[in-house]
């Protein structure tokens, strides 16, 4: 087990990619906190994973909530071992139909959620001098622009580019921050996007999706199991030297 007797907190894991990763780690040998908006989601979750999962309340948007999810953790496990900055949302509109609403929404989740709870994880882990490991789960859309996505695609560039300034600022406190770029990934969330899509592009509902699953060099859509060997390499002593980086896992989707 790689992640044996570690401490995780995973952001907005009660379902999806970010609960695969619980499952995942758990299985590893961590205890994970499920910090998620969704409490009642959270503690099922919870459940259902086993007695190394632990469900946290955790509104990334709110700096108190922040704060408290991490003394919860600290003083359920003795300290912070493990941050996966998953909690993102997602949203699409033509550019001259974007509100203001929508960006400062998207942006304190996904932007100033990961950078608060990433300051906040590593203030524990400096305090306690052991170190940890900190993931951030970009995007292939922080990669390249999309016509109908200018807000979420910049929201993942800009935590592409905070993985990079954090990771060099916090390696010398033997922190490693590096993210994972997923590329289409099968889910609830994917349903929500579909949506969207099948909206503005006047589309059929699941047409986008078989789309952009058909477009993966892979063959199909990634599914939350096809990022936990990452994530688990990434929350492990064997990425000690890794700094900074984005991996993408997409199937084929980005080359960079
Ligand atoms: N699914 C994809 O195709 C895909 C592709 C690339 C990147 N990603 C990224 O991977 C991550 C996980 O994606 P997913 O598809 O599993 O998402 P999801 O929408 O299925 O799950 C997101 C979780 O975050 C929680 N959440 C929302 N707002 C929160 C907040 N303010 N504080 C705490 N928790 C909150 C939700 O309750 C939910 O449980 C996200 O960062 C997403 O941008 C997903």
């Amino acid at each position: 087990m790689r992640l044996s007797g570690k401490s995780a907190l995973i952001t907005g894991s009660a379902r999806g990619i970010g609960r695969a990763f619980a499952e995942a780690y758990t299985r590893e040998g961590a205890t994970v906190a499920i910090g998620d908006i969704n409490i009642a989601a959270a503690e099922k979750a919870a459940g259902e994973i086993g007695p190394r999962a632990h469900p946290v309340h955790l509104d990334v948007a709110d700096q108190a909530s922040i704060d408290r999810a991490v003394k919860a953790v600290e003083a359920r496990t003795g300290g912070l071992d493990i941050l996966v900055n998953n909690a993102a949302l997602f949203d699409a509109a033509p550019v001259v139909e974007i509100t203001r609403a929508s960006y400062e929404r998207l942006f304190s989740i996904n932007v100033a959620g990961t950078l608060f709870m990433l300051q906040a994880a590593a203030k524990s882990m400096i305090a306690r001098g052991k170190g940890g490991k900190i993931i951030n789960m970009a995007s292939q859309a922080g990669r390249r622009g999309e016509a109908l996505v200018a807000v979420y695609c910049a929201t993942k560039a800009a935590v592409i580019s905070l993985t990079q300034s954090a990771g060099l600022d916090l390696i010398k406190h033997g922190i490693n921050v590096n993210a994972i770029a997923p590329g289409v990934v099968d889910g609830e969330h994917w349903d929500g996007v579909d949506a969207l899509f099948a909206k503005y592009e006047n589309r059929k509902p699941g047409e986008k999706k078989k789309l952009v699953g058909e477009a993966v060099p892979f063959g199909r859509m990634g599914t939350p199991a096809d990022l936990t060997g990452m994530a688990i390499f990434l929350a492990s002593a064997e990425a000690d030297y890794v700094v900074a980086q984005t991996y993408n896992v997409d199937g084929g989707n980005w080359m960079s």
